[in-house]
């Protein structure tokens, strides 16, 4: 069915009218779009290109399409190829030849590009609250749980001690610059881009500056040829959300792993596991797996979207309908993901004891013993091999650093093949292995790392402060 015709003289044909329509998708624009159309309207009446009383029914009769579309009644005619001509042609049901006042000044072009801004807005907004929500998960297990000790790896082999705290804070980093991406994008995408008409500019003495802070806009875009065309937001949201859904991934794969009874550092939740049909003894993290796996697909929207518009000339091409699905799936991916993260995150059972026995094996605090050599005098690279003989001991006697004795550390230390070492060897002073025994200890290890940023629980505890500081009764960013 076409809504205007005088140009043709037949009917779209029913494949190709099957394949360029998007109102199933664009539909969840509706809200959107009438808000966008209740401002045109208003701009229409300052404008004197509706009577005031044009413009009260039909600000009147959009408002009775927004409460149908919150109460789900609105008939949606796929017929009617999109969300925007659903909703004019409902209108006219209800204004008659009124409603074809509506699109004066305006096309499609730049009435999607406004409503794919306010859904950004929105959007961008939930998303900043699902952010925070899992923000503060983290923070009230790393303040409940966090004082445990780890072994904290590098390549994924035992590197040195960190508090749990430490390892769940670099989550809340990660997460609060996904907020500020998402934030930054947003503020970008603040400028209304109505009035830019198809792609020319509209042929009315529209005041767009006024429409534009009638919908919560910063300002008006500057080109109208831009302003039809342009999808940046589009791609800066999600290279926003798919690095979010990275960070996700991440944490995901981490808590498969921690989930193992080889690690045996987590139990999640029953209510968060899932079993298998025919292993009856298997408890799997399948929500981790699958948030690992969506990360996928938010990835494969960002370049999605970049493919679409690489090619583009302006203005405006049909190609730009194409950025919808991807735009809407990577928001509620990434949704669905921040709260069930939240929740296994919630409802984990973190086993301090199993970290602990994990971090006793694998010489962590080797680095530690080498940096109290430093102290002591030694260049780090002969403490670094020094250390590194105590280890190679260690190994052979199936001990740990803290169980040496004194002549351990005195055959290590007085190796032949350097003159630092040789003087060195001389200078050993009383006492020196006590103290390389208690450097040698889980607790001073992790204490060690003083520095802003480091895993030392003192540090830890002010980030951990910080942080909490920080989300307080933060609200989402508007
Ligand atoms: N459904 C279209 C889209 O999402 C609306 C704009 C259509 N404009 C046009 N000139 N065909 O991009």
């Amino acid at each position: 069915m076409r809504m205007w015709g005088g140009r043709f003289s037949g009917e779209t044909d029913a494949l190709v009218a099957e394949a360029t329509r998007s109102v199933e998708v664009d539909r969840l624009l509706a809200l959107d779009d009438l808000d966008g159309s209740i401002a045109h309207v208003r701009g229409l009446a300052r404008a004197g290109l509706v009577t005031a009383d044009e413009s009260a029914a039909l600000v009147e009769g959009l408002r009775a399409l927004r409460d149908e579309v919150e109460r789900g009644t609105l008939d949606w005619d796929p017929a009617l190829e999109d969300v925007h001509l659903n909703l004019e042609a409902a209108l006219t049901a209800r204004l008659g030849p009124l409603a074809g006042k509506l699109h004066t000044g305006r096309s499609r072009n730049d009435q999607v590009a406004l409503d794919l801004r306010l859904w950004l807005r929105r959007t961008v907004r939930e998303l900043d609250g699902d952010l925070l929500d899992l923000e503060r998960v983290l923070v009230e297990r790393a303040e409940r749980d966090g004082d445990a000790i780890m072994p904290g790896m590098t390549h994924v082999q035992p590197a040195q001690p960190v508090l749990l705290g430490h390892h769940l804070l670099a989550y809340v980093e990660m997460l609060e610059r996904d907020r500020g991406r998402l934030a930054d994008c947003a503020r970008r995408a603040d400028r209304s881009p109505l009035g830019a008409g198809a792609l020319a500019g509209a042929g009315f003495a529209l005041d767009r500056e006024a429409t534009a802070a009638d919908l919560g806009f910063a300002g008006v875009t500057a080109n109208s040829l831009d302003a039809v065309s342009d999808r940046d937001f589009a791609v800066e949201f999600l290279a926003a959300a798919a690095l979010a859904m990275v960070h996700l991934s991440r944490l995901s794969e981490e808590l498969v792993w921690w989930s193992n009874p080889a690690f045996g550092w987590v139990a999640l939740s029953d209510a968060h596991a899932t079993g298998s049909s025919m292993m009856p003894n298997k408890k799997n993290p399948d929500p981790c797996e699958l948030i690992r796996g969506r990360a996928a697909k938010v990835s494969g929207d960002l370049a999605t979207m970049l493919g679409v518009l690489k090619g583009l000339p302006l203005a405006y091409q049909r190609d730009l309908q194409e950025d919808k699905p991807p735009l809407f799936d990577a928001a509620a991916v990434l949704s669905s993901s921040l709260r069930v993260m939240a929740a296994v995150l919630a409802g984990l059972a973190f086993r301090p004891d199993r970290m602990r026995s994990a971090a006793l094996e694998g010489f962590v605090t080797a680095t530690s013993v080498a940096d109290l050599l430093v102290e002591r005098g030694l260049p780090f690279r002969v403490a670094h091999h020094v250390a590194g003989r105590l280890v190679a001991e260690a190994e052979r006697r199936g001990r740990r650093l803290d169980q040496l004795d004194d002549p351990a550390f005195q055959a290590a230390l007085a190796f032949e093949d350097g003159p630092e070492a040789a003087r060195l060897a001389v200078a050993v002073p009383d006492g020196l292995g006590e103290d390389l025994r208690l450097a040698a200890t889980l607790e001073a290890a992790v204490a060690r790392p003083r520095v802003t940023g480091g895993t030392a629980p003192e540090r830890v505890h002010e980030a951990l402060a910080a942080a909490r500081e920080r989300l307080g009764d933060r609200r989402p960013e508007a």
